[in-house]
């Protein structure tokens, strides 16, 4: 098993693209790290230069403790599983898996011939069972003598995940492996990943674009957006301490809402919105425009006109029935706001509700997309 260590780790693609800016990161021996962000944003690139697909333009690569910007892939004891798969169509679902130990054995025993027969034989057996064990852990043990033509995409999918896992590397990577299953298998092989991980303690990073495959996975997710890490942390850090609007908006579904104002005596203001602030929460609010991010979740809605307190009054713009909740999205005084509550039948599209915004529950963040969340108590 082996860490992982990106010393300002940059790349430059041939015609001027920067993929990826100097990036430090550290993945602990047996760690599950999860890279994710939007599309194009260099969760590829970082993957292949950690295998080295890909030749780094600045910084440094280390594989368990070992600088190795200039060690070929087939040396660095990696394993990657990709989007794209390849399995050799004229070989079995048993030598599809067994082909990569074979044709290691080869180039290190030299010739073949070269071993005694008995020798010979025991290499094979022990092939053998390492391809049974890990076909079974991943339920393909059944389709071990069929062709790859008469596999379903999903059990392909697994087929190239075991072929993988035989091989008993130091670290998996993947890059968006289970993109082309349904949902349900996504998350059936989503929680055999999960378990491999358990039992074999390897180090692995996996590549997504989906914040909830991340979050459901990672021991440790780095979230990025144009080249650039925003946050490293467990999912529950990025998660209830999103390190600026970025991750906050990325994080979590449906996606925070954002209101634009400004602190105020005691309050937030702006959007037509005017928002008490409890006392103490924010040591230090700085002064000038902010955005307050808040949660779906954090957002109660009943029908009517407000009646004093401190609800808003608003107008249902549509509902999105999720069978034991649903989404209500909202224009409160011209501000769009989702909230996710129960089902409540009396609310109605088009006709008139009243909000209530769990502030405490709240973020405020500096202008900008990706403006740096305010410090609040929660932080220590
Ligand atoms: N071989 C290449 N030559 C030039 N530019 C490239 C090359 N490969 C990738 N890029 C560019 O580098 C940036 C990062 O690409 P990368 O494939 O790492 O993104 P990604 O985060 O994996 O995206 P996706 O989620 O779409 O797979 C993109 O702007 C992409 O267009
Ligand atoms: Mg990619």
């Amino acid at each position: 098993m082996a860490s992982i260590e990106l010393r300002q780790v940059s790349k430059t693609y041939p015609g001027g693209v920067h993929a990826v800016h100097a990036t430090d990161l550290s993945f602990r021996d047996g760690e599950f790290v999860v890279l994710v962000g939007p599309s194009g944003c260099g969760k590829s690139t970082l993957l292949r230069m950690i295998a080295g697909l890909e030749t780094v333009t600045g910084g440094t690569v280390s594989v368990g403790g070992r600088v190795v910007n200039d060690v070929a892939p087939k040396d660095r004891d990696v394993a990657m599983v990709f989007q794209n798969y390849a399995l050799y169509p004229h070989m079995t679902v048993r030598r599809n898996m067994a082909f990569g130990l074979l044709r290691r054995r080869r180039h290190a025993g030299m010739a073949a011939w070269l071993l005694r027969h008995a020798e010979w034989a025991r290499e094979r057996d022990e092939v053998d069972r390492k391809v049974s064990e890990t076909a079974r852990t991943l339920g393909i043990d059944a389709l071990l003598d069929r062709l790859p033509r008469a596999l379903s995409g999903g059990q392909r999918q697994r087929v190239a995940l075991g072929r993988a896992l035989v091989r008993d590397p130091q670290v998996f990577l993947f890059d968006e492996p289970l993109s082309n299953l349904d949902a349900r298998l996504r998350i059936e092989t989503r929680a055999e990943i999960r378990e491999m991980h358990r039992r074999t303690r390897a180090t692995m990073v996996y590549v997504t674009h989906d914040q909830e495959e991340a979050m459901t996975l990672a021991d440790r997710m780095v979230v990025m957006r144009s080249g650039v890490v925003h946050q490293a942390g467990t999912p529950e850090e990025c998660y209830a301490r999103p390190a600026d609007r970025f991750v906050a908006g990325f994080v979590g579904m449906p996606v925070m809402n954002f209101v634009e104002g400004r602190a105020e005596a005691g309050a937030f203001v702006g959007s037509g919105l005017r928002l008490g602030l409890p006392a103490g929460r924010w040591p230090a609010v700085p002064a000038g425009p902010l955005a307050l991010g808040i949660r779906p979740d954090r957002i109660a809605v009943a029908p009517g006109a407000p009646a004093g307190g401190g609800a808003l009054p608003a107008s249902v713009r549509a509902i999105e029935r999720l069978g034991d909740r649903m989404d209500v999205v909202l224009d409160a005084g011209g501000t769009r706001l989702v909230a996710r509550i129960g089902n409540d039948d009396r609310l109605r599209e088009g006709e008139a509700a009243h909000v209530t915004v769990d502030v405490a529950a709240a973020h405020l963040f500096a202008p900008g997309d990706a403006g740096a969340r305010v410090r609040d108590t929660g932080d220590r």
